[in-house]
């Protein structure tokens, strides 16, 4: 342990309903054990919480990512962490692994809900002193940390998304590319861990479920192609990358992404679209979420 290490002994880690599995194993990573807790319906649909652990004067990390029903449990990370905070918490530590929300950051047409500002602003309120996300989506913001008024941490699953690929899939010629300006950031990550070059394609958004991207000169040609994105909800970008890369000649399109959402029937749609194999991480569980982000989590968490 350094000594600037956060005494992680200290820490009590709670998981909500969209982090149960993922609380586990950060504990597991850290040494330590989940906190009890009790999280149902009362029978008019209302959410009940109770702590069933003693978390007086303790650091308590809540463990709660915000997908597929995003409202109901950013609602329930309200109730736990003003409990915990009742029941005399030292410090709540938020890890909200997948950020809903995040891509509502703008008024993009008169009258919208700038819904990520409304959100920081809850979180903050509710007493969460410090934050961990991972690969929250910010293309408009250079820094989470730009958002809150609280510490942050924004984790990138780039690395361990690749190192998944580099030890399970044998790449020929490889090639990694993003496919919009935004997912340089993780091409480019992945490009040096594999050791390839990389590029990204351009996106216009059309609507929530449609995209538009233009197709461009790749070298692509005969080579396998990694596609790495941040997030996969619909599958419209996905998708629509992965047919150019094909009609450019792609030997073989493996994608990759943090946040496997899978709206709908996004799957089945990008295996239609050629892709060979897609993987995503535990932010969101999926029955593609071959990688876990715990260890990135239990490390952050332990250098505080
Ligand atoms: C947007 O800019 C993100 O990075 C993703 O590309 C996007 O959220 C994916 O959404 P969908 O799968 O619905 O195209």
């Amino acid at each position: 342990m350094k000594a600037e290490d956060r005494p992680v002994s200290e820490l009590k880690i709670i998981g909500g309903s969209g982090g149960r599995a993922l609380a586990t194993l950060v504990a597991r990573d850290l040494g330590l054990r989940v906190s009890q807790t009790e999280i149902k319906r009362f029978p008019d649909g209302e959410k009940y919480i109770r702590i069933n652990e003693d978390v007086a004067d303790q650091d308590v990390v809540i463990i709660q990512s915000i997908h597929h029903e995003p409202d109901e449990l950013l609602f329930e990370y309200f109730l736990i962490c003003d409990t915990v905070k009742d029941l005399g918490a030292k410090r709540v530590i938020a890890v909200l692994p997948y950020f809903a929300y995040a891509r509502q950051d703008s008024r993009f047409n008169p009258g919208e809900a700038v819904s990520l500002r409304t959100v920081t602003k809850l979180i903050e309120d509710v007493g969460t002193a410090e934050l961990y996300s991972v690969d929250m989506h910010q293309h408009r913001v250079e820094r989470a940390s730009d958002l809150f008024r609280i510490p942050v941490h924004n984790l990138t699953a780039a690395p361990l998304l690749t190192q998944y690929v580099k030890s399970n899939i044998l790449l020929e010629k490889p090639v990694v590319v993003g496919p919009d300006e935004e997912s340089e950031q993780w091409a480019s990550v992945a490009a040096r861990a594999i050791g390839a070059d990389h590029d990204v394609l351009e996106k216009k958004r059309l609507g929530a479920d449609k995209v538009e991207i233009t197709p461009r000169s790749l070298a692509v040609r005969d080579r396998d192609v990694l596609l790495i994105d941040d997030i996969i909800s619909t599958g419209g970008t996905i998708i629509e990358a992965t047919k150019i890369l094909k009609n450019h000649g792609a030997r073989r399109v493996i994608v990759a992404c943090t946040h496997p959402i899978l709206a709908q029937d996004a799957l089945a749609k990008i295996y239609e679209a050629g892709a060979e194999i897609v993987i995503g991480t535990d932010t969101v569980p999926s029955p593609i979420s071959y990688v876990s982000v715990s260890p990135l989590i239990a490390d952050a968490i332990r250098r505080g």
